[in-house]
């Protein structure tokens, strides 16, 4: 069944009921200022980090789910409703929502009364918008209370809930005509506020939160609003939330627009105060002066509309697959800004206070960003790179506020290191800027410790070299990829963290994988390398991969698919000769993208078997069989019971490594195939078992094994965007970026008979239409450049010049 539809003209996905299978959710916000907004009004929003600066409060795992976010609460003659149904879940003549790009609207109406609520972040400051909109649409005059209503968060979201000894007792606000402020620890060290205003007077307002509810009553009961007057209650400890009391008489026909603005404030240290215990209001006035009517709400929606216009417009696909279609061409960039912008922080499965940026995961969700904003990704790499350690090693994560690497977790992931050089290469692949290599940035964020971000590249490839086991094998160290498998680790304490338990190193337990990544992503190094003049260099690398592939042909190969590791025993893991755990998806995917096995038949034997043993219906599961029993000397992975995350679920952040795999064969049917099975758009009339929004991937959904199969979680924060969109913008349709120009190589399914891409690239749009009449899967007969025929070592390669002219460039393409 579904809960919705697609609008691809307005970019939109319309949510036609309420009650959908999970809170639906999307993400307000580009760069500093974030909310997380669900169908029905849900959620919370943070200032840079949601561990740190919270400015609403959020309970996880509450009953009922995804209570808590922007309310506004309608008396009408008496009759009291939410408009986004929750949290009274009351009964709508109309409703529906639609998310947009950095945006939400929910539209309802009941007995002749119409609400509608726009909310989003305006680009560049730092408050969420909510422009609420009643109509009378009845015979008769209406008479109408509006409540709004938030719960503040006292900042620290660890903090707020677990220390209430504490914070019972510090609560502070300030109420002034329409607009309240919470100040919680501003009288201390806090140089921060945050505001909740409304543009119009109020007949009242509350901050308390026992007043405003009753102490025994949910959201879904406040007695204020049953009563239909507000208190003027001023919050002292306990609760502060923000609450204003609106009157509205409205005439048959007639409408009545607000501007409820939320926002962060900071003042300098040496101005915090107007006077005395009355905080300096000075940048909130700014901020409210500036969006203190509808129509500047309007102009900031509608540059906000117009940003993701023009950063869609870097890349767009028309083709007569329109699930396809909109998730390449919207969709999943979408999900790749929210990836890139969030890492693993703040979802709903994520708590917000939990983890920091990943360094891997990061890194890989550039691949799905940087041609969107080059410039940002180009920072990020350099933060990145001050996390890494003097001798290549890394912290696992460091936190968005401080960017300092985040001791809790250390370092210790033996395949961290790589994936700086994968983020590297493709942001120079997109951009051309080799500039970025002689950056100095930091080791351990030490400035005495500064280097080139060459030398970062240089570390880290040569961190792999050096840390190799008794097979000539990359160590796995904690974990590598896969968290879960902890081959150091021998754990015995429940509780204990897997990845962050004092483990040692054996010097034995290895990685195929990592040591195919390096397959994969090493000759990117030595190319860098040979470009920017340093030849030697390049030697050596070529040299240590080289000796990788044959230490992979002589021990990763287990007769039809790659191995997956050594055990600290020494033992196969990922081998026909295990019980469970026979084979793994992730180091066949990624051997067959660096060509291992390509010319001698066992790239296509290790994707067969990955197609006999790992493939449902939904995706590709992580490994077969599952691990039915703890063992000790495996980890995490076969902590989770068959079928769930890494023991055998479907993971779906390594399903596009096949995609691309499958391309290299020149598969395309089957490569497009991989493709479809985990993307959200093919599952949409499937949404009573998948769950998870129909326009994002997510995480995991559960393996063939589990109960649930065919359920996803962990919607939005994954690798699988930014893998799904180079799987399919790069390797299917196959416009992908090379340290040359930019490569025309799509590999598509023989019964796509064509599509047009537009791509910006270093400053020149390509209009590329291909032409597929010939139903192949994989080959070029011709490319035309403006109507000129390529030729020569370009056809061969089947690449574009960057013509960096700042014109269109018509590119014809015939497959064949
Ligand atoms: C999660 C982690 C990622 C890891 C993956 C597999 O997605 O964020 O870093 O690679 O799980 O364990
Ligand atoms: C498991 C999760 C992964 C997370 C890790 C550490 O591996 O699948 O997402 O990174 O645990 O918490």
């Amino acid at each position: 069944m579904q809960y919705g539809y697609f609008d691809d003209n307005s970019r939109e996905y319309v949510i036609t009921r309420p009650d959908t299978p999970y809170p639906w959710i999307n993400y307000l916000g580009s760069e500093d200022f974030y909310g997380l907004f669900s169908n029905t009004s849900g959620g919370y929003c943070f200032y840079r980090d949601a561990r740190m600066l919270r400015l609403t409060r959020y309970r996880y795992n509450n009953v009922p789910t995804d209570a808590g976010g922007r309310y506004f609460y309608l008396r009408d003659d008496g009759d009291v409703w939410t408009p986004s149904w929750m949290p009274m879940k009351s009964k709508l003549d109309r409703y529906e929502c639609r998310h947009g790009m950095g945006y939400s609207r929910i539209f309802s109406s009941r007995n002749g009364l119409e609400f509608y609520q726009v909310s989003f972040v305006p680009l560049r400051d730092n408050c969420e918008i909510h422009k609420i909109t009643l109509k009378n649409e009845s015979k008769i005059d209406k008479y109408i209370d509006m409540f709004s209503f938030i719960e503040f968060c006292l900042w620290n979201a660890n903090d707020d809930m677990t220390n209430f000894q504490r914070n019972f007792s510090i609560g502070e606000v300030e109420v002034e005509g329409s607009r309240i402020y919470h100040k919680t620890e501003y009288r201390e060290r806090r140089n921060h506020y945050a505001v909740w205003a409304v543009n119009v007077p109020v007949a009242g307002f509350d901050t308390d939160r026992q007043t405003f509810l009753g102490l025994y009553n949910g959201f879904d009961h406040p007695d204020t609003v049953f009563k239909g007057e507000s208190n003027n209650s001023i919050a002292s400890g306990w609760a502060p939330i923000g609450s204003h009391h609106i009157k509205a008489r409205l005439a048959p026909g007639e409408s009545q627009t607000y501007v409820f603005v939320l926002g962060y404030c900071e003042n300098h240290e040496n101005e915090k105060w107007e006077r005395s215990g009355t905080i300096n209001k000075k940048p909130a006035n700014t901020l409210l002066e500036k969006y203190g009517s509808p129509d500047a709400a309007d102009r900031a929606l509608a540059a906000l509309n117009e940003y993701w216009k023009n950063l869609l417009g870097r890349f767009t696909v028309d083709a007569e697959d329109k699930k396809m279609a909109r998730m390449a061409g919207v969709w999943n960039q979408y999900q790749c800004m929210v990836t890139f912008n969030m890492s693993r922080s703040a979802s709903y499965f994520e708590s917000g206070i939990g983890r920091g940026m990943g360094f891997r995961d990061s890194n890989q969700d550039l691949l799905g960003f940087v041609h969107l904003v080059p410039e940002r990704a180009r920072a990020r790499i350099l933060d990145i790179a001050a996390t890494q350690f003097p001798d290549g090693s890394a912290y696992h994560q460091y936190q968005p506020l401080t960017k300092r690497g985040n001791n809790e977790v250390g370092s210790g992931f033996n395949d961290d290191p790589l994936w700086l050089i994968c983020g590297v290469a493709a942001y120079i692949k997109e951009t051309g800027d080799y500039g970025i290599l002689d950056e100095k940035v930091p080791f351990d964020n030490n400035e005495a410790l500064a280097d080139t971000l060459f030398i970062h590249l240089k570390r880290s490839f040569d961190y792999t070299v050096t840390h190799t086991g008794p097979h000539g094998l990359p160590l796995i160290g904690r974990a590598d990829w896969n968290d879960c498998l902890n081959l150091n680790c021998f754990s015995k304490t429940p509780g204990e963290s897997f990845q962050t338990t004092a483990n040692f190193e054996s010097g034995i337990a290895e990685s195929v994988l990592i040591a195919a990544i390096f397959a994969f992503t090493g000759p990117d190094y030595a190319e860098i390398c040979r470009r920017t003049g340093r030849n030697d260099e390049a030697q050596y690398a070529e040299k240590s991969i080289a000796a990788m592939i044959e230490a992979i042909n002589n021990h990763g190969w287990d007769g039809r698919w790659f191995l997956r590791a050594y055990d600290a025993h020494g033992k196969k893991i990922g081998s026909r000769e295990c019980e469970d755990g026979k084979i793994f998806i992730e180091s066949n995917g990624f051997a067959v993208m660096a060509g291992i096995g390509t010319n001698d038949g066992r790239a296509q034997l290790a994707l067969d078997s990955v197609k006999e043993h790992l493939d449902t219906k939904y995706g590709i599961v992580l490994l077969q069989p599952a691990y039915k029993d703890y063992h000790i000397e495996l980890g995490e992975v076969s902590s989770y019971p068959p079928g769930y995350k890494e023991n055998a679920g479907i993971f779906c952040h390594n399903n596009p490594w096949v995609t691309i795999a499958e391309t290299k064969l020149g598969r395309g049917n089957r490569a497009f195939e991989t493709y479809t099975k985990i993307c959200p758009a093919y599952r949409e009339d499937d949404s009573d078992l998948r769950r998870m929004e129909p326009y994002v991937y997510a995480q995991m959904v559960a393996g063939k094994d589990a109960v649930r199969h065919g359920e996803a979680k962990n919607s939005w924060l994954t690798g699988t965007a930014a893998w799904t969109f180079v799987s399919i913008s790069q390797y299917i349709l196959g416009v992908r970026p090379v340290f040359d120009g930019l490569m025309i190589d799509p590999c598509i399914p023989s019964t796509m008979r064509g599509f047009s891409v537009t791509r910006r690239f270093r400053g020149a749009d390509y209009h590329i239409s291909v032409d597929n009449s010939a139903g192949v899967e994989k080959g070029i007969k011709s490319i035309m450049i403006d109507g000129n025929p390529l030729d020569g070592e370009a056809l061969k390669k089947l690449t574009l010049p960057a013509f960096g002219d700042g014109k269109v460039h018509k590119i014809d393409v015939v497959m064949g």
